[in-house]
């Protein structure tokens, strides 16, 4: 007999029927009743076992956390809590699990401690909910692109380029590090070194994309990328899942509709197909939050907040208009804000970006318009001289979701550009070849994968959306 899903079971109620189910022991009542998860569902599945028909040394070893497999007849629930349960004629432990030792006891735990035991936290449903939203959301993603006739990219991890200037980057070598080899003037030799140059993981598939768009219209990335910056807060991770869409033949305007129908389309998946989870995590939030002062918490419960930005067109404004609102604010003129904003010019820190969402607009908004520099060389310049054709999304309760422009496609002005950067010619003349022979306006963005599933799922700390975190001085399992 063939193994059935929980979530198929519970789905179909197949009553009278014979099944086979496998799982992993949450709860054991009264030597009766066996709660059982297979991950497949939030919800478990109710064995019912005969404690005369089974031997008392199998009784024993059905422990929370054991590995179980029983067959029986699916009937209808008599107890209130779930719709059917799975009485056990054959049961079998496949794997037991010391009660004394096991670490998930069945009560609630810290997410502290569960980032200590990130290879068990899986079997929690606080995890298990993310991680299969996670999926449901990666699902998603592929799924929006490819209706509109997207093309996936695959750009590579390692590479030799480090003109993004996205953020610092990890090497890639495999000289010796207690004998490196050096040059004449005593530097390390990279010529010896595997790709015989040096090498870094990538910090972003964008430049590569732009390649693919440029003769395939419309294409996407969709892989990990690395930055080494040392930044130990809980919207940074220094191995993080970006989606970088490039469009040709396409403004900042598209590249924004691009952006927000992207977005919307993730969402509305997520509440149609992940409703047991996003309840149970709706429910963990306002649990968690109940200790928290009022205005610490969040405005609304997370379905709600997922709907409201559904529903909402995104605020669409100039760096201008944002800074104009910031500067005249109530925690600018009293000095509120750990960075108050002085001047046209300044970079927006996510406090900045968190007062326009969460106070002013109330809802997520799309900057435009950026002085040119605090962004990248990449970015088309605005007629202005002053400002660039890029734009960041920023949504409530994380601030900075999206990063995008429209690319300059002149050659003239990218050289000139490259200069202001202090990027050296030689090193990207593949890509500025696209900008020789048949460039064309074109746009993009990126977006953070695990800043999305931070929305999506309510949790606050960044390291609890991906299953093994990497940050400063941690790159455990
Ligand atoms: O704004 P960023 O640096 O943009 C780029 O890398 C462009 N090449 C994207 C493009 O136009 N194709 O990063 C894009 C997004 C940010 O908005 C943020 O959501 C996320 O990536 N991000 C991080 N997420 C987690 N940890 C980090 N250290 C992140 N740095 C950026
Ligand atoms: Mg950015």
């Amino acid at each position: 007999m063939k193994r059935s899903r929980i979530a198929d079971i519970l789905q179909s109620q197949p009553i009278g029927s014979e099944s086979k189910i496998c799982g992993w022991v949450r709860t054991f009542r009264n030597n009766q009743f066996v709660a059982v998860s297979d991950g497949s569902t939030i919800k478990t599945l109710q064995f019912v076992i005969d404690r005369d028909q089974i031997d008392d040394a199998i009784l024993k070893r059905i422990t929370t956390g054991a590995a179980i497999q029983a067959k029986g007849k699916i009937v209808e629930s008599q107890g209130r809590g779930q719709s059917v349960e799975l009485v056990v004629e054959e049961i079998k432990i496949l794997g037991d699990s010391d009660p004394e030792k096991y670490p998930l006891q069945p009560k609630r735990h810290s997410l502290e401690f569960l980032r200590d035991i990130a290879h068990l936290r899986f079997r929690t449903n606080t995890f298990g909910g993310i991680f299969r939203i996670r999926h449901a959301c990666a699902f998603a993603i592929h799924e929006f692109f490819n209706n509109r006739g997207f093309t996936y990219i695959h750009s590579p991890i390692v590479t030799g380029s480090d003109a993004e200037g996205a953020g610092e980057m990890f090497q890639v070598t495999t000289l010796d590090l207690k004998d490196t080899p050096t040059d004449d003037s005593g530097a390390v030799d990279f010529k010896k070194d595997f790709f015989g140059k040096a090498t870094n993981l990538t910090v972003s598939g964008q430049l590569e994309a732009e390649l693919g768009a440029l003769a395939l219209s419309d294409v996407y990335t969709f892989g990990p990328t690395f930055r080494a910056e040392n930044s130990n807060t809980s919207r940074h991770l220094a191995e993080f899942w970006m989606i970088e869409p490039e469009i040709a033949f396409a403004d900042i305007h598209d590249d924004m509709d691009l952006a927000e129908d992207m977005l919307k389309y993730v969402i509305r998946y997520v509440m149609e197909h992940c409703q047991d989870d996003l309840e149970f995590l709706e429910q963990r939030l306002l649990n968690e939050e109940k200790q928290k002062p009022q205005n610490e918490r969040s405005p609304m419960p997370l379905r709600e907040k997922l709907q409201f930005c559904l529903d909402e067109a995104y605020e669409r404004l100039t760096y201008t208009g944002a800074i104009e609102i910031l500067m005249r604010s109530k925690p600018n003129k009293k000095k509120k804000f750990q960075f108050v904003i002085e001047e046209w010019g300044s970079d927006l820190q996510s406090e900045h970006e968190r007062y326009l969402v969460e106070k002013y607009f109330k809802k997520p908004v799309i900057l435009i318009d950026y002085p040119k520099d605090i962004k990248a060389f990449y970015m088309r310049m605005n007629e202005d001289d002053k400002t660039v054709a890029a734009m960041d999304i920023l949504f409530p309760g994380i601030g900075e979701i999206i990063g995008g422009s429209q690319r300059e496609e002149r050659l003239d002005v990218l050289l000139s550009r490259m200069k202001d950067f202090d990027i050296p010619e030689h090193e990207m003349e593949w890509f500025l070849d696209t900008r020789r022979f048949g460039t064309c306006p074109h746009a993009g963005f990126g977006l953070g994968f695990e800043r999305f599933i931070m929305f999506v799922t309510g949790m606050s700390n960044i390291r609890d959306v991906i299953p093994f975190p990497r940050f400063p001085g941690s790159a455990e399992f």
